[in-house]
């Protein structure tokens, strides 16, 4: 199946991704049911997975935001990443949940992990929509995952190519040899 804004080959069409999150969201609120959550959201991927999570889930929840950058991923298992966005409210004491659209090597979460945890929340786990551990370099895995995926090059839902794509209702492949 072709995405109908782009010829770009769907992976995971827009309704199996509406029905996973929903999954993922009760799951959800069955763990967390009478207590709040602070739902913090990776910049820019995880925007859309965070705004369809949070409407499935009961538990009375807020958002917080970061934004990293990262440099010589993929090329090291050493490599560098740095908050270019902090938090705006602490998190000690609360519930928190880490939003990702994809985890691939680890070293964004597995650094926003240890950043986090010294502000000493009452829990912290990770809900990541496509877990790719076939590139994994750090030692982390999501508590809630939505979709495994093979070590493919993904668009859509949240997530670019140079920027492109975030808008696409669907999961799609990109093709290795596309041009920027
Ligand atoms: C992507 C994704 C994760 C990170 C995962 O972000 O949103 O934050 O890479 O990769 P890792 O497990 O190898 O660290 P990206 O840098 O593409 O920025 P974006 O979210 O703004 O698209």
């Amino acid at each position: 199946m072709l995405s109908t804004q782009t010829k770009l080959e769907v992976l995971h069409p827009a309704g199996q991704i509406a029905g996973r999150v929903a999954e993922l969201g009760a799951q959800i609120s069955r763990d967390y049911a009478g207590k709040s959550i602070i739902l913090i959201g990776v910049l820019k991927g995880a925007a859309i997975f965070l705004s369809d999570l949070a409407r499935s889930i009961t538990p009375a929840c807020t958002f917080d935001f970061v934004a990293v950058s990262s440099y010589g991923r993929g090329a090291h298992s050493s490599g560098i990443v740095r908050m270019v966005k902090d938090l705006d409210h602490s998190i000690e004491g609360q519930h928190v949940i880490l939003v990702e659209d994809i985890l691939d090597t680890g070293l964004t979460l597995a650094y926003l992990r240890g950043l986090l945890l010294q502000q000493k929340p009452a829990s912290l786990k990770i809900a990541a929509l496509l877990d790719k551990p076939a590139r994994r370099l750090e030692k982390i895995e999501a508590d809630y995952v939505g979709f495994t995926l093979p070590n493919h090059f993904v668009v859509g839902y949240g997530m670019d190519f140079a920027e492109r794509y975030r808008n696409l209702p669907d999961i799609c492949l990109m093709p290795p040899d596309a041009p920027e």
